[in-house]
């Protein structure tokens, strides 16, 4: 600040060649986050082998531009049951810790929920419990795309819906969410058929991308 203030003291022809001189780097920081990589965080809320979840959301999350993809497969998180008993017993399971770091890590979290009986798949809603009892909440403040699909009409909108007003709560910023239905008839070849839902689905990513 005195280096600029005593360079204003010598002319101010010398403040204006500063600034020309800054414009390059101003630029150049521009440039810089153009092409800055994201980490994105993908989840498939449910253990089936076949997740048509998991492909929705590893599919939704391959839609960022310059992002870098992390698909997570729930049966790599194995735990027991939670309960307050265990808690103080065991700790925090390893697993628990290494999807919380996972979280940690991410610029950004898309998840595509299983709807069982209305709500999450037993084994998801199991890793958040213990996951929530680790330092801090639980989405660190992440941006959030939280999605669901099932082969019925509904896609899993109850699930979704659940999430959505529950995960603000925990830290997450729900900037998009996006149901789609009848699975099967409307996700062909690992991508959105059907032209309404395509461009309900462009405009929620678009608002992902855009709060990243
Ligand atoms: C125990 C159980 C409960 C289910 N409950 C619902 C439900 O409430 N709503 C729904 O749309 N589908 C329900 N389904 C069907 C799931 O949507 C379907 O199995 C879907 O493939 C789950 O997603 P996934 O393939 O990602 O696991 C249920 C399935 C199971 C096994």
């Amino acid at each position: 600040m005195r280096f600029v203030l005593n360079l204003a003291l010598i002319s101010g022809e010398s403040i204006i060649r500063l600034l020309a001189l800054r414009l390059p780097s101003v630029q150049r920081a521009k440039h810089k986050k153009k092409h800055y990589m994201k980490s994105i965080l993908a989840i498939g809320a449910s253990t089936s082998k076949n997740s048509i979840n998991r492909r929705l959301a590893n599919f939704a999350a391959n839609q960022v531009p310059n992002g870098q993809v992390t698909l997570l497969d729930l049966n790599d998180f194995n735990m027991p049951l939670f309960s307050v008993d265990l808690e103080v017993e065991l700790g925090s399971p390893k697993s628990a810790q290494l999807f919380k770091e996972h979280i940690k890590s991410a610029d950004a979290i898309v998840i595509s929920f299983a709807e069982h009986n209305g709500s999450y798949s037993s084994a998801f809603k199991n890793i958040i419990d213990w996951a929530s009892r680790i330092e801090g909440k639980l989405w660190e403040g992440k941006t959030l795309f939280l999605m669901a699909t099932s082969p019925g009409g509904r896609g899993g909108q109850t699930v979704l819906t659940s999430a959505t007003n529950g995960y603000p709560h925990m830290g997450g910023n729900v900037s998009a969410e996006f149901s789609l239905p009848s699975f099967n008839a409307n996700f062909i070849d690992e991508r959105i058929v059907d032209g309404d839902l395509k461009n309900e689905f462009n405009k929620q990513l678009g608002a992902f991308v855009a709060s990243i």
